[in-house]
């Protein structure tokens, strides 16, 4: 367990350059399964839950090797379909590798995927979607082995559209006989790099951005050299960092138009920001609170966002309102925000933020990705000395967190737990 030592009240100043997204290479690193190949991905973050992507791919039987921020995968000699549960409980993520296997080899087994704690996070839309297509589903003790030898075409209507049920039906859509359609499919951009990246590969889908996909089953497809999209969450998470110090950052490897709902919200509440294509600055001014603040799937304001947003609200002029909606327990990171001085009530669905003068240095830990994101945020901006303890949270999504941070002049460092 490490933790961060931040001596607050530095306005950041400098350049980042914003990695690929966490989001993206993750259900890649998985569809890189689903067809046997050689796959070059450039542009994959440095990040634990990327590691732990690439463990489950060699012991299903691939080859995966990082050169930089390079990842290479051969997949043609992949031989098992049994993911054990110490890879399985890593993250959440590891539950898109369902589809790749059911697209594959027609069977798989796994167990509860991991992750961030955030409430109930059920897998029972991955489930429902792959039951139509032609999967039957048995539990073993913790297990649960999947069968799915006969996937057919079929329409598949989502109650929610979530992120990871839509990535792995479009996977296990891939091994279908004929056209699968799926309905009230998640359209964040990090569905459209995976289905960017399987077109690359071959596989033949519509609909893209929009909430209806038809996916051609049983293509001819092929190993790829690809590039990840960058990460909005990590640029958002930079914007906030310049903002909530008063400082000035310039982004660069980024793509505004992903998060548009996010820097309206930062433009109101008065910070300066210029975009080009690829590039973004924000300047940092006197803020005032923006409200409400509401959680929901793409394009809207999205929840990984929430916390660090959070941070921001906490020392801006009134007050704002945050009402979550898609995670049933993500604020989970308020009494940390509290422990630096801050003023927020909550209740299961609202966070009412009454914005204070200046937040104060305490020592807090961090209890989720980017509620720990937030954390150190608010001690980048507090008066005096902060520790964020079990900062392994953090790593698993931010790569070279620290580095950045201090060369943007932040009094961040490392310390050993
Ligand atoms: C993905 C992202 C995560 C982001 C989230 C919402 C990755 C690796 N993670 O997570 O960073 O916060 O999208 O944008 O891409 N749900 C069910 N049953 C299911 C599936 C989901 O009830 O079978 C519920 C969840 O409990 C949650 C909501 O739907 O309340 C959203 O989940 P989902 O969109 O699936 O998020 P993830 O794919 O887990």
């Amino acid at each position: 367990m490490g933790a961060y030592q931040i001596i607050g009240g530095i306005p950041l100043e400098g350049v980042v350059r914003i990695h690929g997204a966490k989001n993206s290479v993750l259900p890649i690193l998985a569809a890189t399964l689903a067809n046997s190949g050689r796959y070059i991905l450039h542009n994959c973050p440095d990040i634990s839950d990327v590691s732990a992507a690439i463990r489950i791919l060699r012991t299903l039987g691939c080859n995966a090797d990082r050169f930089g921020d390079t990842i290479e995968i051969d997949s043609t000699k992949a031989d098992r379909t049994d993911i054990p549960a110490e890879l399985m409980c890593t993250m959440r993520a590891a539950v898109i590798f369902l589809g790749a296997l059911l697209s594959r080899f027609g069977e798989a087994s796994i167990y509860k995927p991991g992750g961030c704690v955030l409430g109930e996070r059920p897998i029972d839309l991955h489930l429902l979607g792959l039951g139509q297509m032609g999967g039957c589903f048995f539990s073993e003790g913790e297990k649960l082995i999947c069968n799915a030898k006969t996937m057919h075409e079929c329409t598949v209507a989502l109650p929610f559209p979530s992120v990871g049920a839509t990535e792995n039906l479009i996977l296990a859509a891939l091994g279908c006989k004929g056209e699968t359609v799926i309905c009230n499919a998640a359209k964040e951009p990090e569905i459209g790099d995976l289905i960017s990246f399987l077109r690359a590969c071959g596989a033949e889908i519509r609909g893209d951005g929009t909430s209806v996909l038809r996916i051609a089953g049983r293509r001819q497809m092929h190993g790829v050299c690809y590039r990840i999209m960058p990460d909005r969450m990590e640029a958002v998470t930079y914007l906030c960092a310049a903002a909530i110090t008063g400082g000035y950052l310039r982004l660069t490897d980024v793509c505004p138009q992903h998060f548009t709902a996010v820097t309206e919200i930062l433009r109101r509440s008065g910070c300066r920001i210029e975009e080009k294509k690829s590039e973004m600055t924000l300047q940092g001014g006197k803020l005032q609170s923006v409200s409400p603040i509401v959680t929901a799937p793409y394009p809207d304001f999205p929840t990984d966002a929430q916390a660090v947003l959070m941070s921001l609200m906490c020392i801006t002029e009134g007050t704002a309102v945050f009402e979550e909606t898609v995670f049933s327990d993500r604020f989970r990171h308020v009494p940390a925000l509290c422990a630096m001085g801050a003023d927020i009530q909550t209740t299961a669905h609202y966070a009412i933020v009454k914005g204070v003068k200046r937040l104060h240095g305490a020592s807090v830990s961090a209890t989720d990705l980017r509620g720990g994101a937030a954390m150190v945020l608010a001690a980048l901006s507090a008066e005096g000395i902060s520790r964020v303890n079990d900062t392994e949270h953090i790593e698993r999504g931010y790569a070279s967190f620290v580095q950045t941070l201090q060369n943007c002049g932040g009094q961040i460092k490392y310390i050993k737990g």
